[in-house]
Order: C-alpha cells, then sequence, then structure tokens
C-alpha cells in the first residue's frame, strides 16, 4: 500500500504527540507506531516536567544545573533555548488547563529532584506525569492526524538530492510505503538494549539506527543514563522507584540500614545519577542488597500511586518501609543529531525527543528536562516547519545500491542484553568493549541488506545491533569517565576530550570539537551538520 501525506511522525511519545498537535493545525499528519500508542518511555515517565514555574527560580539556575549534571558537554545555545522556551512552553500548557498538581491554595506544587538547586518538578497525578501527558496530548489531536498503531518503521526513502521523502513499514500483513514532504523521528531512547531498563522491553533505539543506516549524522552514543532505584524482586528490574521518592525524603540504605551516600557527595542521596548509580552498583558488586529506605516520607501511597501498584503487584510489603532497588538504563543521551528545530543531517529528515541528540543533555541528563526536550522542541520544530515548511515535489526516490539478503550472525536478544550490561554497562573497559564490537555487524554488513523480504523480528534484532555497536564503539573511543560513561582504565576526566564530540557517519567516524560542524548564531541560527 502507498501512502501521499505532508508529514510522517514515526513513535508515539510527548515529542512525537506535541509535534503533531502543532503540525495538525496546517498539515495532514500519519503517526506510525511499532506497538500501541502508549507503550513508551513517555507514558511510563514517574519523573515531571522540569521547568521555572515559580518566582525564585530563574532560567539561569535552570541552565547551571544542566550543565552541571551533565559535566560541560553540552550545545550550550540549545540548553539556553531548552530553559527559556521550556518556561514557555509548560505556561502554555498550564494555561491550556493541562491539570498540575496543586497545592490546597492553588500554587502549583513543585517537586525536588537530584542535581536541581531549586523545587521546580512540575508533577500531574503524582507519579504519573508521563501518562497524564500523553493522555492529554492524545485528546487533544484534531482528524486530520492519522495514527498507525503496530506497524514498524523500517527504511527511510532519500531522492535523488538526498532528502528524506518518505519511510518503508511493516504491520502485521503488509509492507506500506509512504510518502511525505517531512519525516521526523521520534522513537525515543534504547534502554531495551540492557538487561535491566526502566524503558519499554522494545526500546531498541530503531529510529537511531534507521536514520544512521540513511546516513545521518549520531553522536554522544557513549553517554548512556543508568537510573540507580529500579525495583528489583527475584534477580529482575520490574519499574522504577522514582527520584522523588528521594526528593521527598528517602535514602539508600544497605540490608543493615546503613546509609550509602554518606559522604559521598554533596547532594547526598540528589547527587547527579551517574553518581549514585555508580555508588548503588559498586555496593551491590560487593555483594550488599540495597533498598530506599521510605520511612521519612507520609502518606506515600498518596503521594506514589504509581509506585505503589508496581510494589503491591509484585509483593513488596510497604510497611516494611523499605523498596529493594538494583540500577539500570534509562536514559540516552546520543542519538540523531539535530538543532533544536529537528533538522537533522539529512535534508526533510527530522529528529525530536530522546532519540535526538540535540546536545541538551550533555554527558548525563539533568532530572525531569526529558519531558520537558518533548514539549519544547516538539513545538518549536513544528512551529518553523508551519511558518516555513515547504511542500515536496521531487519523489524521484534514489535505488539502494545493492542488495544482500545475507543476515550476519546475530545475538539472541537476551544475551545481547546481557552483553551490553556486562560490557557497555555501567562501567566500561578497553577489554570488554573490544570484544563486543569484534562481535557485532559492521556498518556495510547491514547496510546493504534487502530488508523489504525480513520478518519485524529479524528487522528489530538488526537495528538493537547497529544502535548497539554506536554505543560500545563510542564508549571504547572515548578515553576518559565524564558524566555516565564511566571507563574503568580511564577513570577521569581528561583535557584532551573536554568539548570534544564523537560523530559516526555510514561507518566511519569523526572526532570534533562541536555536535555541529558550525553553528551560526545569527538570528535564523542554523546548525551545519
Ligand atoms: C525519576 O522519576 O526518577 C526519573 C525522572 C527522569 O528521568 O527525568
Amino acid at each position: 500500500m502507498i501512502i501521499k501525506t505532508d508529514i510522517v511522525i514515526i513513535g508515539s511519545g510527548v515529542a512525537a504527540l506535541q509535534s503533531a498537535k502543532v503540525l495538525s493545525k496546517k498539515f495532514q499528519v500519519h503517526i506510525i507506531t511499532k506497538s500501541d500508542i502508549k507503550n513508551g518511555s513517555s507514558y511510563k515517565a514517574q519523573g515531571g516536567i522540569a521547568a521555572v514555574t515559580s518566582e525564585d527560580d530563574e532560567t539561569a539556575l535552570h541552565f547551571q544545573d544542566t550543565i552541571a549534571a551533565g559535566e560541560h558537554h553540552h550545545a550550550e545555545m540549545n540548553v539556553q533555548t531548552l530553559v527559556e522556551e521550556g518556561k514557555i512552553a509548560i505556561q502554555q500548557l498550564i494555561h491550556e488547563q493541562f491539570p498540575v498538581d496543586r497545592h490546597y491554595d492553588g500554587k502549583i506544587m513543585l517537586g525536588l529532584e537530584g542535581a536541581h538547586s531549586k523545587q521546580r518538578i512540575v508533577h500531574s497525578g503524582g507519579d504519573a506525569t508521563g501518562k497524564t501527558l500523553v493522555n492529554y496530548l492524545i485528546e487533544t489531536l484534531p482528524k486530520n492526524v492519522t495514527i498507525h498503531e503496530f506497524e514498524m518503521a523500517y527504511e527511510l526513502l532519500l531522492n535523488i538530492e538526498g532528502e528524506c521523502v518518505g519511510v518503508k513499514t511493516k504491520t502485521n500483513k503488509e509492507n506500506r510505503t509512504y510518502f511525505a514532504s517531512y519525516v521526523i523521528v521520534a522513537t525515543g531512547g534504547a534502554g531495551a538494549l540492557y538487561e535491566y531498563t526502566s524503558n519499554c522491553p522494545d526500546s531498541f533505539g530503531d529510529g537511531i539506527a534507521l536514520s544512521y543506516l540513511a546516513g545521518a549524522n549520531i553522536a554522544d552514543m557513549e553517554f548512556f543514563q543508568f537510573h540507580p532505584s529500579l525495583i528489583y524482586v527475584d534477580g529482575q528490574t520490574r519499574g522504577l522507584a522514582s527520584e522523588a521518592v528521594r526528593g521527598e525524603g528517602g535514602f539508600f540504605v544497605d540490608e543493615k540500614g546503613n546509609r550509602i551516600m554518606d559522604g559521598v557527595h554533596p547532594l547526598g542521596d540528589l547527587a547527579p545519577r551517574h553518581i549514585t548509580a555508580f555508588e548503588i552498583y559498586k555496593k551491590r558488586a560487593e555483594g550488599h542488597e540495597v533498598y530506599i529506605d521510605i520511612s521519612n516520607i507520609e502518606h506515600f501511597e498518596e503521594k506514589f500511586p504509581t509506585i505503589t501498584g508496581i510494589c503491591i503487584e509484585h509483593g513488596i510489603d510497604l510497611t516494611s518501609k523499605r523498596i529493594p532497588i538494583a540500577p539500570g538504563s534509562h536514559f540516552l543521551m546520543g542519538g540523531i543529531v539535530s538543532d533544536a528545530y529537528g533538522r537533522t543531517s539529512i535534508p526533510r529528515l527530522l529528529a525530536v525527543g530522546e532519540t535526538a541528540c540535540t546536545g541538551v543533555h550533555g554527558a548525563n541528563r539533568l532530572a525531569s528536562n526529558s519531558l520537558l526536550e518533548g514539549i519544547t522542541f516538539g513545538k518549536l520544530m513544528a512551529e518553523e516547519l508551519l511558518q516555513k515548511g515547504t511542500i515536496q515535489k521531487n519523489f524521484n526516490v534514489m535505488k539502494k545500491a545493492a542488495k544482500s539478503i545475507d543476515v550476519p550472525s546475530l545475538f539472541t536478544r537476551s544475551t545481547l542484553q546481557k552483553e551490553m550490561i556486562a560490557k557497555a554497562g555501567i562501567v566500561r573497559n578497553e577489554e570488554g568493549l573490544s570484544d563486543l564490537l569484534k562481535k557485532l555487524p559492521s556498518f556495510e554488513q547491514v547496510a546493504m541488506i534487502d530488508l523489504d523480504s525480513l520478518g519485524r523480528e529479524t528487522i528489530e534484532g538488526i537495528f538493537m545491533h547497529v544502535t548497539a555497536s554506536l554505543i560500545v564503539e563510542a564508549a571504547l573511543i572515548r578515553k576518559e569517565s565524564r558524566g555516565a560513561h564511566i571507563r574503568k582504565d580511564y577513570p577521569e576526566k581528561s583535557r584532551e576530550w573536554q568539548q570534544q564530540w564523537i560523530v559516526f557517519n555510514k561507518g566511519n567516524y569523526d572526532v570534533r570539537d562541536g555536535l555541529y560542524e558550525q553553528y551560526q548564531t545569527t538570528k535564523n541560527a542554523r546548525a551545519v551538520f
């Protein structure tokens, strides 16, 4: 089946829905999502939206906190845009009656999370902010937005001028081809490449893999954030125990009740995530069990209904006032190199949300900056297209050079997930990374495969390996520890690696002193990829 439209959005999280909401004012929009529309990290997000909404806070402080958490590895002009435009985007949502949590006097309740210097986290439905926001955005979508669930995008189409003009997909029954003036990739992260994750079990970084195979620049893949507190039962992680629990007075203890973060960092249990995740990892590696002690938190069940639900479902007795936890993969700071308007190195291919790399998260994302990124950059990108977007006329598609039906040997999903946590997880070293990289297929091996004739599971397996290989190779190249990238063999930050970006393109990489080749800071700021 062939479908012609204005805009195709791949993915259905907050960034995708916010973009669709704005774009639908002028354009026909199709959303393609490989599972059901509510299956995604946005929907599961327990944290809130970090933004300046109170008089005793300032965007300059939000900027500083973001830069400090990400250890100065940012595209700073995009961070500036995020905090300033984010303030406007949240005001707009509140003005439209998005139901944020309030005190009895009507003031917005503001939460505290790791590495924030002010209480600035806006919640909706307590620890169910992501769910409430996704539901709210879905309800606002008009009829000219068509949603295709359980449909998987597997190949981007470029015209002979190198512009993205469409995408091929697979449903359970058929292959489809969409032609569009713009294709937006908003497929979220890749947490499910690891054995323990807070993400959905099918978050494999598909959008990064298919954009890379089409020739897009990909960067910052060595920076994968691990969350210190995933609820841990019977050897498996079962969802998140939000940092907001520690913001309300929870703290990490071992099985004997000894506090773990005392003396480790001035912010204690609310230190940046790479610090807390590493401490918890070390404790567990020494054979200890780790818990969050919640005895200081009044009305826990009321404040944290989602976490309470997970605990009850998995037999955790909350009257013991302890939640067993372990660290796991949570957020990918890297992805498809994009600017604040979603523009990538491929004309008419846009990327937004976790799948994009705009340099706003640096080496480690500040808590609750991701829903903010989705609503802010989704809005900016869509408004830019409303103003300046043009209709594509050249659908003369470039043929793939050669096609092969040979799929290189791949790990099973669970073996790859175990390899990733062991060799490219919270702590990495040269030996493990180079061993794993040798076992992953190269760009050339994968780029030539004829995906039309393969099943969805096989394609997903290939995409997992492509995204994993980018993470592993970047982690091997960066010989220092910075933010979420911790190398046992290079435990310090290095001057040489400061402000250096590893940018992949078609099987090669460059180490550059900017995320972009150039950034023109004129009125119509534009990145040169
Ligand atoms: C959390 O609630 O701890 C996660 C929030 C986030 O990752 O931003």
